[in-house]
């Protein structure tokens, strides 16, 4: 199974994000928003794990912390802001979100997960799109919510869209 652990955003976040993405589109009708209920912060992908692994990381996975405030910052693009193949919305910088991936990091690491291939960089990815858009010029209002919740998710590649499976949720403390 195709696995990854994300927080979770909001109603009203993915609501007013969702329609950015909305916004964008109309700009560049080829991208391909992702759906309302599919936004999230990627803390970390393991992609094809077996069943018995995903268990060892559901029992292990826990005690993450408590619940700490995000800022919606910029949009963003990769590879570039100017040629995005994938349009995000980054935060201001947060010691808090640092630190939960550093927890998240450790125990995935310490039940002998391959380590992570990339450093983490902090985004909700909006769309996606093959051919490359500008998007300096779009921006995003500075909105602050609490992230309370972390959850292990199954991802389903399906078409149009993948669907995204809650096996289990961990709540921050303090929500
Ligand atoms: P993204 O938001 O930057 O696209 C489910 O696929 C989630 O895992 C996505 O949010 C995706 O991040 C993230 N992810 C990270 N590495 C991935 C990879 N190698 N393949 C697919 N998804 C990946």
């Amino acid at each position: 199974m195709r696995v990854f652990i994300a927080l979770d955003l909001p109603k009203d976040i993915k609501s007013i994000l969702f329609n950015l993405g909305r916004e964008i589109k109309s700009r560049y009708p080829f991208i391909k928003p992702v759906p309302e209920g599919n936004l999230h912060i990627t803390l970390r992908f393991l992609g094809e794990i077996s069943e018995e692994k995903c268990e060892i990381l559901k029992e292990n996975l826990r005690d993450l912390g408590k619940s700490f405030p995000l800022k919606l910052s910029k949009v963003g693009g990769f590879p570039t802001e100017m040629g995005a193949r994938v349009i995000w919305v980054g935060f201001e910088e947060s010691k808090e979100l640092t630190e939960l991936s550093f927890k998240v990091d450790t125990i995935v690491d310490s039940l002998g997960f391959p380590k992570r291939d990339k450093p983490f960089v902090p985004h909700i990815t909006l769309a996606r799109t093959e051919k490359p858009v500008n998007v300096e010029n779009f921006k995003v209002k500075n909105l602050t919510f609490f992230a309370k919740e972390v959850a292990i998710y199954q991802s389903i590649l399906a078409k149009p869209n993948a669907i995204y499976k809650s096996l289990k949720v961990i709540h921050l403390e303090g929500d």
